[in-house]
């Protein structure tokens, strides 16, 4: 297909070029931002497309290798929670990795399945490892799916092809939740996507690694296990019927720039990255690195991250993207280029790491009751003080690195109360029954 064009955005265009009297929501009428539209004629309908919009997302499943893609306005969540509920049945037990983005418990919660979570380890710096085959020892015959991160925020992948072959060999759907990602499929040199990996449904959010506006994803599907039908009727349950022209026009043009140039500016990316690792770590900070990892999340570690992320806002206004006790995130991405890695490279080079804090593992949980039946109870919002012993009917998360530190269903320990005072919680919602 012809990976140049963009029919979506182009159907915007020229239906503003006509300068059109426009007598159609928005009620900015144009006034805000000519390109937000709605739904007319002119620019087709998320809801039954058959034009400009489904020519869209037959590129996007092209050019990522799916053999359908729809365009989400409202992130990856909005595809996590539709590949969840496409997928399983309440009561199905599904595997999840202890360190998934709260998307995916949303997914639990709203489908009522029962997570078996596969017990990753997370590092003396506060890095989540990523889930390796072995990791899978308690997959028994009863399991419906397994839902895994590729690559994690900090670009840790997965043993993404081996477990896929092993899932299927189960007969077990795999989604991947590659909202880190969407740039994966277009370059050798990173690693596997979790389509050309074989999985059966992924979900990108183009808004990261691609360049899409903010809440720009795709959900894409590949092969059999899913129902397409289903799975588009559940992308619309939990959608606006107003999407952001706006934002969907933005996807089509990221397809676009990751078809024709990715390969080619991932390419140069990568070189200077790899240049400016060598630098950084010739200056003395430590350049996290792992096998078949993803170099376009750069963290440094072994050092006061929040301190280092202060000190390049406040003396280089440099916003780096997360940062602990104990590392700094920095994300590239394809607007990256020599010129922003040096500006970095030259602020690093005048600050002096103060030694990394002590890093406070989370205390791990336990679940005594059903995520989905704890969420839905009836709650009451206590003083944490006095919450030992109950059932949170909450998500909790700390970011960073985005662990969950309780979900609905967790027994409320010693450990956890003092684990949230720390966070600076004062009070948890627990269920009443
Ligand atoms: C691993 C992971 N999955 C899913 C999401 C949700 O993505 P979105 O913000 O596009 O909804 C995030 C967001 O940070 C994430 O880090």
């Amino acid at each position: 297909m012809l990976q140049d064009e963009t029919p979506y955005l182009k159907a915007i265009f020229d239906y503003i070029e006509k300068k059109p009297v426009r007598f159609h929501y928005p009620g900015h009428k144009g006034n805000l931002i000519s390109l937000d539209l709605t739904e007319i004629p002119q620019t087709d309908n998320l809801f039954i497309p058959e034009g400009p919009l489904l020519k869209a997302q037959e590129l996007s499943a092209d050019a990522f290798g799916a053999d359908y893609s729809y365009f989400l306005v409202n992130g990856s969540t909005q595809g996590i929670h539709s590949a969840f509920l496409s997928s399983f049945k309440d009561g199905d037990k599904v595997l999840v990795p202890f360190f998934s983005h709260r998307s995916i418990i949303e997914g639990i919660i709203l489908t009522g399945v029962k997570p078996v979570f596969i017990g990753e380890e997370i590092d003396r710096w506060g890095i989540p490892q990523n889930v390796r085959l072995e990791g899978l020892d308690r997959c028994d015959n009863g399991v419906k799916g397994i839902v895994i991160t590729n690559p994690n925020y900090f670009g840790l992948t997965p043993e993404l092809k081996e477990i896929v072959e092993y899932a299927h060999n189960r007969d077990m759907i795999v989604i991947v939740d590659e909202a880190h990602g969407a740039h994966l499929h277009f370059n050798k040199r990173l690693p596997s996507s979790g389509l050309d990996a074989g999985a059966d449904i992924v979900i990108q959010s183009m808004h990261k690694m691609g360049i899409s506006l903010t809440q720009g994803a795709i959900i894409h599907l590949k092969g059999e296990r899913i129902d397409k039908n289903i799975l588009w009727e559940n992308v619309l349950l939990l959608s606006t019927t107003s999407p952001s022209t706006i934002i969907l026009g933005s996807i089509d043009l990221c397809r676009r720039e990751l078809a024709v140039n990715g390969e080619r500016i991932l390419d140069n990316l990568l070189s200077e990255i790899e240049k400016l690792g060598y630098k950084i770590k010739n200056t003395g900070f430590s350049l996290y690195e792992k096998p078949d990892m993803d170099r376009t999340k750069l963290t440094l570690y072994d050092l006061d991250g929040d301190r280092l992320s202060e000190r390049l806002w406040e003396d280089f206004r440099i916003q780096t993207e997360m940062s602990s006790g104990t590392y700094c995130l920095f994300i590239l991405s394809l607007l990256d280029s020599e010129r922003t890695l040096n500006t970095l490279f030259n602020a690093l080079k005048k600050i002096e790491p103060l030694p990394a804090r002590n890093f406070i593992p989370p205390p791990g949980y336990e679940l005594v009751r059903s995520p989905k039946i704890a969420y839905f109870s009836l709650k009451e919002k206590i003083k944490l003080t006095s919450a030992v012993g109950r059932i949170s009917g909450e998500i909790i998360t700390r970011y960073p690195p985005g662990v969950p530190v309780v979900i609905p269903g967790t027994l409320i320990t010693p450990e956890i109360k003092d684990y949230l005072l720390l966070m600076g919680r004062d009070y948890v919602s627990v269920t009443l029954d």
